[in-house]
């Protein structure tokens, strides 16, 4: 973990309430490791993915859920923001040949470095995108530079019609390792019925490095912390 003051390079909009900022002076960032940004006004961090890196540039793909994330979106090019960066466990990278990335909503936005990197290391790459709509399946003409996309939604808008689960089904068969990151009901469903994944989990975070326990969840080990043991973890372990 480092403390960086980053500054924003852009802040836009890419769909009705989500948002793509980008922020340079970061020294490193793995993929499905978490920054801690501290917002303007507010005295409590918010926990991000990192969506991309590069050349100490990141990127963050955020949802407006509340009053700090509603604020994000008024920041403006050359703010400087004070981060927590290269937080947390993030997603193992060697291990498959054929790996399928499993993306829900927001959740998306983790995959976006994690399919980059492992098509750089001559992976055979499959991702799935979920959501509601055809409007929460971002990122898509990127994540097709990186293999090969399939698309799910709920109302049929876009791909499969169905949830997350009934969409992957004829996936895992092709792939021996998962990673997934969506929300908490489409990650159980997951687990339940393949465990030979990892899984990026979200959790309201106090401190965001370790320090509180009010991030802990249960897992076959004891209880383990969202922010320092994971984000990133396997299914196997989960205990839901
Ligand atoms: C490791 C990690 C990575 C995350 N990555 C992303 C990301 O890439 N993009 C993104 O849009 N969001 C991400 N989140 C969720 C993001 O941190 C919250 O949406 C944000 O902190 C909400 O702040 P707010 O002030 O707008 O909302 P608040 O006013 O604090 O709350 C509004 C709503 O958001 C929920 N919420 C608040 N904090 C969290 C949290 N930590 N986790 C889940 N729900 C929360 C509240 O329950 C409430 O329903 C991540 C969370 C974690 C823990
Ligand atoms: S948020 Fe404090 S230990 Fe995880």
């Amino acid at each position: 973990m480092k403390k960086e003051i980053l500054k924003v390079q852009s802040n836009e909009r890419l769909t009705d309430t989500i948002y793509e900022m980008k922020l340079s002076g970061c020294s490193s960032m793995l993929p499905g490791q978490f920054v801690e940004l501290l917002i303007p006004g507010f005295s409590l961090r918010r926990p991000f993915s990192v969506a991309e890196y590069s050349k100490g540039i990141i990127t963050i793909i955020y949802k407006v859920t509340g009053r700090g994330t509603e604020e994000m979106t008024a920041i403006k090019k050359n703010a400087k923001i004070d981060t927590l960066t290269g937080l947390g466990r993030g997603f193992s990278l060697s291990g498959s040949e054929h790996p399928l990335l499993i993306g829900g909503g927001i959740g998306i936005a983790p995959l976006i470095y994690l399919a980059r990197v492992l098509y750089e290391r001559e992976k055979s790459v499959k991702i799935l995108l979920c959501g509601r709509c055809k409007n929460d399946l971002i990122k898509r003409e990127e994540l097709k530079k990186y293999g090969e996309v399939f698309y799910a939604t709920d109302d049929g808008s876009c791909g499969f019609k169905g949830n997350a689960l009934e969409a992957a089904q004829s996936l895992f068969k092709q792939t021996d390792h998962y990673y997934a990151c969506g929300p908490m009901p489409m990650l159980k469903a997951l687990a339940k019925n393949n465990n030979k994944g990892e899984l990026s989990l979200e959790a309201h975070m106090g401190c965001g490095f370790g320090a509180c326990m009010g991030c802990s969840i249960e897992t076959t080990e004891g209880p383990k912390r969202v922010c320092k043991e994971g984000p990133v973890f396997l299914a196997s372990e989960l205990l839901f």
